[in-house]
């Protein structure tokens, strides 16, 4: 049954029901739709840290909830008895994951907020409530902005590859590069979509051809070996990703296989855009080597679908994210306006205008 509203108005990753986080659990789609609530700071962070939601936005989002959670738990009384504490949950948020630096930003904004509440007399959980709301909110409103610009950029119909899951379920809504694959399509500038698989955790086949097949957009599934092979074939334009996290010269933390990408795509003549909000740019970190980039366990690479792929006794590294260096991006899309051929200038001068503007 085709439904109404497109999946990306539709699918949420996460709900505030206003006395706690709801989060669909990812680790369980596209087989099973099971929703988990948090009710409390150390819950959000357990669920960043095991995947029940991911996605850099979306991470953002569910850290400033817990946030919330944090408030309601001990801000009763003078601030100077509660706020060590408060702050331990913070650190655990933070500390969930290290690479997208949505997480940290969400929470820097969400202590500014709190500062400022304390100073006026409001009350400090009713402020950070509106706050969590209001990024929440902005996130998907950002998304539809992108959308549109990015597929502005696309210079007509064609076949795009895209990685990792960048949609619905990685944001507050509609997505980031799928976000401008969702509005290209919606303009009928889409022929098809390479979705990448995205081992180890299949972002790409279970979530991105989920979201794709639910909306009628047509996808077809590339194991992640085979992107160079596709971009030769020459009937691929874009290669459209998302971000964990921009360094302020442009070198770009996404997922991994992200930079092997770009390089078959420079090297193929398909251009690299790369799709992400004004929460996802890092100025504070000058380029890629200083961006952490998460390794998580083994057992993650060594198994597939819960079962053993491996013989014991063979190890695995596996590092989920890699750096592309900005020289290889092409254009880079936020909300505040595209950038061609990102680069330590090019990013300041956006950041400027989007801070005279408010942004
Ligand atoms: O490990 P994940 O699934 O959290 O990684 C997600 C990605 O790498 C996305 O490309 C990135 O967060 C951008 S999502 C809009």
């Amino acid at each position: 049954m085709r439904h109404e509203k497109p999946v990306g108005e539709r699918v949420r990753a996460l709900e505030w029901t206003g006395e706690a986080l709801r989060l669909l659990d990812q680790r369980l789609l596209p087989h099973e739709a099971r929703w988990v609530e948090a009710r409390g700071a150390a819950e959000v962070a357990a669920a960043i840290r095991d995947m029940v939601v991911r996605g850099a936005p979306a991470i953002g989002i569910a850290a400033a909830y817990g946030a919330v959670l944090a408030a309601r738990a001990h801000a009763t009384g003078p601030a100077g008895d509660w706020r060590p504490a408060f702050e331990a949950e913070l650190r655990g948020l933070e500390r969930a994951r290290p690479t997208a630096v949505n997480l940290r930003w969400a929470l820097v904004r969400m202590r500014r907020r709190l500062d400022a509440a304390l100073v006026a007399g409001e009350d400090p959980a009713a402020a950070l409530e509106a706050e969590a709301r209001a990024i929440h909110a902005e996130d998907v409103a950002a998304n539809r902005r992108m959308g549109a610009l990015g597929a502005a950029r696309l210079g007509g119909r064609c076949a795009v590859l895209t990685h990792c899951n960048t949609g619905a379920l990685a944001t507050g809504g509609w997505g980031t590069a799928l976000g401008v694959v969702r509005s290209a399509h919606a303009a009928g500038l889409i022929e098809r979509v390479y979705a990448d698989e995205t081992r180890p955790w299949l972002q790409g086949a279970r979530l991105t051809a989920w979201e794709l097949v639910q909306e009628g957009i047509p996808v077809s599934l590339v194991a992640d070996g085979a992107a160079a092979w596709l971009l030769r074939q020459g009937g691929v334009r874009w290669v459209i990703v998302g971000a964990d996290r921009i360094a302020a010269n442009g070198d770009v933390a996404n997922k991994i296989g992200t930079y092997g990408l770009a390089l078959a795509a420079r090297r193929h003549g398909a251009g690299f855009m790369v799709v992400a909000p004004l929460s996802t740019l890092d100025p504070d970190t000058p380029d890629g080597h200083g961006i952490a980039i998460e390794t998580r366990p083994a057992d993650e690479l060594l198994a597939c679908g819960g079962r053993r792929v491996a013989p014991e006794g063979a190890g695995a590294w596996n590092p989920v994210f890699d750096v592309t260096p900005a020289e290889l991006v092409d254009v880079l899309v936020t909300e505040a306006g595209v950038v061609e051929r990102p680069d330590r200038a090019r990013i300041g001068a956006l950041l400027a205008r989007a801070g005279a503007a408010g942004g």
